[in-house]
């Protein structure tokens, strides 16, 4: 029986972060804004980055049996008109985790991270509107569409939709 924890991560898992979202980028290159050709020149500095203990943003993971096998990012956007609203970002299960409740956890995670958050009024992601599994997961949870934006990327040639999903938090 796998022995699966979720925790915010810190700058200690900063080499495995930077494994991990170099695997995702190569993985599923469609299910992500950013590239591989874009990132993998960045150091473990930059990574730490990401996960500074910030209060306006977090990074999860989830290990199992002790290893890094997903991650997600939750972010209040910076601008001052948007500072109500936060964003998900670099949802990912390695493979041989998947089907398993890993991607739930995380998102579990992230949503009541950003609960946390003063003053968060939704939660937003953008899922390419063919990833079935995310959307599904991301509905199940209650994001709802509320937009759509036709060729929003392009991977190797080939145009990708993207969907824009929102939660909306209460009691804020
Ligand atoms: C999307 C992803 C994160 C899901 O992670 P996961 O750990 O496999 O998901 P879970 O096992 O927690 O499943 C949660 C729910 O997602 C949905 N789901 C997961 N896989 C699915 C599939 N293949 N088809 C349909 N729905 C699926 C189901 O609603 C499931 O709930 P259920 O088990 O009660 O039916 C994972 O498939 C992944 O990393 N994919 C590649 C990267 C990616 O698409 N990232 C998202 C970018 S927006």
């Amino acid at each position: 029986m796998p022995n699966n924890l979720v925790r915010r991560l810190t700058a200690l898992d900063a080499a495995s972060l930077r494994q991990l979202r170099l695997d995702a980028l190569v993985e599923t290159p469609e299910s992500f804004g950013s590239s591989y050709e874009e990132e993998h020149t960045l150091t473990l500095e930059d990574i730490r980055g990401w996960i500074a203990p910030l209060d306006d943003g977090a990074m999860f993971g989830v290990f199992t049996n002790g290893t890094l096998a997903g991650m997600v990012g939750v972010g209040r956007q910076r601008k001052l008109k948007m500072r109500h609203k936060a964003h998900i970002w670099s949802m990912y299960v390695a493979p041989a985790g998947r089907g398993q409740g890993l991607g739930r956890l995380l998102m579990h995670a992230a949503i009541a991270h950003a609960q946390t958050m003063r003053g968060i009024r939704q939660v937003q992601l953008s899922v390419t509107s063919n990833n079935m599994a995310a959307a599904t997961l991301y509905a199940s949870l209650g994001f709802a569409e509320y937009g759509r934006e036709i060729e929003a990327l392009c991977v190797n040639g080939e145009l990708y939709d993207e969907t824009l999903m929102a939660l909306a938090l209460t009691g804020k």
